[in-house]
């Protein structure tokens, strides 16, 4: 029998809270980039709130912490900057604009398809900006470029 308490099971380690840096270098940079448990993340501090997210674009992959943030319908996104897709900082939903083909000259209209990004819930305790990975049973597309091949900052083990 093991009484070693320290040891922690591997789903409830998954879910702990981890630091990510300070709260006023976050708000002076705007973004970061972390591991939390294995898994890349950015961190963004957009007009009073933080959202972070998966650091891999659910299309390619492409790199969203190199992206700019801009507002569609009323709704902060970050844009991708490999082909432009839109993704919500708030739900990771990604938007796009729709026309109804059999009224071609009426005004595209935003749309969304759905969550398409895994979002992270950020906290901030005493100065210090926290990340809890998202345990949500859905599957989300950024799933696949979260793992693997396509990390960005390469584990040292
Ligand atoms: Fe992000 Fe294509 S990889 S839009």
């Amino acid at each position: 029998m093991n009484l070693d308490d320290s040891v922690e099971e591997p789903e409830k380690k998954e879910c702990s809270p981890v630091c990510v840096g300070k709260e006023d270098n976050i708000k002076k940079s705007g973004r970061m980039t972390a591991v939390v448990h294995d898994r890349e993340v950015v961190i963004f501090y957009h007009k009073g709130e933080y959202h972070a997210m998966d650091i891999r674009c659910y299309h390619s992959g492409g790199p969203l912490h190199l992206g700019e943030i801009e507002d569609f319908d009323g709704r902060p996104c970050i844009v991708c900057p490999w082909h432009k897709y839109k993704i919500t900082l708030a739900t990771g939903e990604g938007l796009y604009q729709s026309i109804n083909p059999k009224d071609p000259s009426a005004k595209p209209k935003w749309s969304s398809k759905g969550i398409k990004q895994r979002i992270h819930t950020v906290t901030v305790d005493d100065g210090n900006v926290y990340v809890t990975l998202s345990n949500e049973p859905y599957k989300c597309d950024s799933d696949f470029y979260a793992t693997g091949d396509f990390k960005v900052i390469k584990s040292p083990f």
